[in-house]
């Protein structure tokens, strides 16, 4: 299957260092064999649709309201998001969980709504270093992701699920090769289980991936892409990964 590499550039970035790095980017993503996607804050997703136009390079959201639509201050709907031509949204990413208390419920919500509105949910799961020194790995990213499953059924086929275990988020520290896929082949599993279209479901890797470990992740067979943090804010790091994928 082809695979995906998704930037996430979370809060970062301003006018002109976006400009910046995407024209770092563009110019080496032309034939690329993979999917690439950049999530940028929503208030540069403008600037991003006018600057990918016609690029391979595929916009996408961080998060998005698990509202339809109406009194909700502050939040983005999906509809607004679609409206700026956002193909991928982030839901349910740790940081969302930690500082904004994002339920598993929620998660599965925003999913939805991603769904809806003909937006691909990149479903972020993963377990914090408590949970997997407690040997609870396994039972909590299958409890984040049956959330997820159980209110979307068939449509299960349309996500993208990006494994990405809290410890490695942002700490330079990648789960091996091996940790990581005896994680993702057990999420296929529960995706198999769920779907008869479940082998076309991209799962990601995400943590510290960068232009150094990304080939050995990326070759693992059940990983499908890799969701980039501060890798994707360095145009030649972000092109190294996506050479990886390709
Ligand atoms: P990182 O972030 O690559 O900086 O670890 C990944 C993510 O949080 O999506």
């Amino acid at each position: 299957m082809k695979k995906l590499i998704a930037g996430n550039w979370k809060m970062n970035g301003s006018l002109a260092a976006n400009a910046a790095l995407l024209q770092g980017i563009l110019p080496g993503v032309t034939a690329q064999a993979c999917d690439v996607a950049v999530c940028v804050p929503a208030v540069y997703l403008a600037q991003g649709q006018a600057l990918l136009a016609d690029s391979p390079l595929a916009l996408g959201a961080q998060d998005l309201s698990a509202r339809e639509s109406g009194a909700y201050t502050g939040e983005i709907s999906a509809a607004m998001l679609r409206d700026f031509g956002v193909r991928y949204a982030i839901v349910g990413h740790s940081e969302r969980r930690q500082y904004h208390g994002e339920t598993d419920a929620v998660v599965a919500e925003k999913a939805q709504r991603a769904l809806a509105a003909g937006i691909t949910p990149i479903v972020c799961i993963g377990e914090t270093l408590a949970e997997r020194e407690a040997g609870s790995t396994e039972d909590v990213v299958k409890r984040q992701l049956a959330a997820v499953i159980h209110l979307n059924g068939h449509c299960i086929s349309e996500i993208v699920v990006a494994y990405e275990p809290v410890w490695a988020i942002g700490t330079g520290k990648t789960a091996t090769p091996e940790q990581a896929q005896a994680v993702h082949a057990v999420l296929r599993a529960q995706l198999q289980a769920a779907s008869t279209q479940a082998d076309r479901i991209r799962i990601l890797y995400g943590g510290s991936m960068n232009a150094t470990n990304a080939a050995s992740l990326l070759a693992q067979a059940d990983i499908d892409g890799g969701l980039i943090g501060g890798a994707s804010l360095k145009a030649a790091d972000f092109l190294s990964i996506i050479d990886a994928a390709s």
